[in-house]
């Protein structure tokens, strides 16, 4: 056990509690020692209440497996994936109070071993130069400016064998079943609630500016399966489990690997 973890894990309670503070605000509810972090979220208790109606669907022994957290916020589903575990777990994200949130969280909870918090953009996970067994993509599709280049370089660089994915969603839930193709005289089939749809924020939405792209369930699946991902389960409202699969011959993220 390094120093650090030593000195975590022998905290007094009104010592993480200022610390809790100090690190704040938090988007993740965490338990630190019987202190919540975010007692008041507007989603509840999160994203606790959401994990546990899908964490089912994800193996429950991780044992030598690896896994990669991305916009891993406070760590709380990366701390998950280390309690099944996992071999090693990086979480990344791009803002650097969210990951002193995750480190503080991991000292606390004496998971640190094998575990690691980086400052990384989704955009630059070819740094990593490493793929993973398991990888989470929760909750930031609809944070980016470029969604559909950020899943083609998952798959590009990241992801060996699962993805599991989360976004926000809008619109309407149904799908629509649809041709391979269309005459360009037809035009009635993108006012079918089942379309895939993706829609711009220009301003704000729910007083975040960061959210830039909401699809609809038909546009989130189809994203997925395009940029090369089996959906194999859908455990949850908006949360699927997919395989990595192959792309279609010539597709590729147009963006350098660095
Ligand atoms: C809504 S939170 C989701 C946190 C967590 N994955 C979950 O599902 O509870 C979005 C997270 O993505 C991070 N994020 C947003 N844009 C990002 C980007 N371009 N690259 C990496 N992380 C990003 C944010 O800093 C934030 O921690």
């Amino acid at each position: 056990m390094s120093t650090q973890t030593q000195q975590a894990v022998a905290m007094s309670r009104e010592e993480v509690e200022r610390r809790v503070r100090e690190l704040g605000p938090w988007f993740h509810n965490l338990d630190l020692k019987g202190v919540q972090t975010a007692p008041e979220h507007f989603l509840g208790d999160y994203p606790r209440a959401k994990w546990v109606r899908f964490a089912h669907a994800l193996p429950a022994d991780l044992t030598g497996k690896t896994v990669l957290d991305i916009g891993c916020n406070a760590g709380f589903y990366a701390l998950e994936m280390k309690r099944r575990g996992a071999e090693r777990v990086v979480g990344i994200d791009s803002d650097e109070t969210y990951l002193a949130q995750a480190r503080f969280a991991a000292e606390l909870s004496g998971l640190a071993d094998g575990v690691e918090f980086r400052r990384l953009d989704v955009y630059d996970v070819g740094a990593l130069k490493e793929t993973f067994d398991l990888v989470l993509f929760m909750g930031v599709l609809y944070h980016l400016r470029h969604p559909l280049l950020a899943l083609d370089l998952l798959h590009a660089h990241v992801v060996k064998d699962v993805l599991v994915f989360q976004s926000l969603q809008r619109g309407s839930p149904r799908v629509e079943e649809l041709e391979a193709d269309y005459p360009f005289e037809e035009t009635e089939i993108f006012n079918q609630p089942g379309y895939p749809k993706l829609h711009f924020v220009e301003r704000e939405y729910a007083h975040d500016w960061t959210n830039w792209w909401i699809p609809n369930r038909a546009c989130a699946e189809a994203m997925l399966r395009d940029a090369g991902f089996e959906l194999l389960a859908h455990p949850e409202g908006d949360v699927y489990v997919c395989r990595r699969g192959p792309v279609k011959p010539g597709q590729r993220a147009v963006y350098p690997t660095r």
